[in-house]
């Protein structure tokens, strides 16, 4: 199997547009060495696809209604109808408060398929050799959300991706903000884990007078410190670590940072735009 980093920032990119914190100012101006990102997404395939106006997408899974997780739809518009594969709790918020169903009814169309978040498995018509294992994840819906401050599961999941002829799984979580022990167990039967790296401290955007927004409150574990993502990833023995949807604050965008050399010594890897990985 081949996955492919498409994005690997979080919310805002990096740089965001507006944002003049430390990372975002350097990169700018060509001061730091580290490289510009776009939000998070990856593609999984088995296969190549060719033909001119032909699509190489098969279908679509929506790991929660985020706008960063979601407004690339509005990109595929011109293609046939999209196939997107989410949560009843998904489909509910790109059905009201972020329409983005109901407006791309009117261009390609959406083919809705109502996906498990109870671990259980699915296979996709059309994509050989893949099979999916979708779980609920304790995380944030987004603030449009009727479920912004009532968590319902399903408004965020995991997905392990398994090559079936293989057995090689890849676990996908950009936004976790719990270990709970099935997240633990996916985690230690995946070859490859792409997690959650936003933060490096709960409190960065705080102290750097960015937001009043902490990183658990806002549904995202932290790297650093007792319980971070250091330390969970640390306690799995084998898998290749990436981390994935990497907040513009975060000072592992700098690839020089000493923050970065203990993901080194760690063997955890920042994801970046483009990066490959074969599994
Ligand atoms: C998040 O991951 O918490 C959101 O993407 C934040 C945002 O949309 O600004
Ligand atoms: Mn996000
Ligand atoms: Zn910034």
């Amino acid at each position: 199997m081949k996955i492919r980093v498409l994005g690997s920032a979080a919310g805002g990119g990096f740089p965001q547009w507006n944002c003049n914190c430390h990372n975002c100012h350097r990169l700018r101006h060509n001061t730091m060495n580290g490289k510009a990102r776009t939000q998070s997404s990856i593609a999984v395939s088995t296969d190549n696809k060719n033909g001119i106006r032909a699509t190489g997408i098969k279908a679509i899974l929506l790991i929660d209604s985020q706008i960063d997780h979601t407004t690339g739809l509005l990109m595929l518009r011109e293609g046939k109808p999209l196939d997107v594969y989410c949560t009843e709790m998904v489909k509910q918020d790109l059905s009201s408060g972020f329409p983005i169903f109901n407006m791309l009814g009117d261009y390609c169309t959406i083919n809705h398929h109502n996906i498990p978040h109870d671990g259980s498995s699915f296979e996709i018509p059309g994509i050989n050799d893949l099979r999916l294992y979708t779980q609920a994840l304790k995380s944030k819906a987004p603030p449009y959300s009727p479920h912004r401050h009532d968590p319902h599961d399903g408004d965020n999941i995991g997905v392990i991706i398994e090559q079936i002829s293989t057995g090689k799984k890849v676990f996908y979580s950009p936004g976790l903000g719990e270990i709970e022990s099935h997240v633990m167990a996916a985690m230690l039967a995946a070859d490859c884990i792409m997690v959650d790296g936003t933060f490096w401290t709960d409190d960065e955007m705080v102290t750097q007078g960015i937001s009043h927004k902490k990183a658990r409150e806002i549904g995202h574990l932290p790297q650093s410190g007792s319980g971070g993502m250091i330390e969970v990833l640390n306690s799995v023995p084998t898998a290749r670590k990436i981390l994935i949807h990497i907040n513009n604050t975060n000072p592992i965008l700098d690839d020089d940072s000493v923050q970065r050399k203990q993901l080194d010594a760690a063997g955890i890897e920042v994801a970046y735009d483009g990066l490959e990985i074969d599994l």
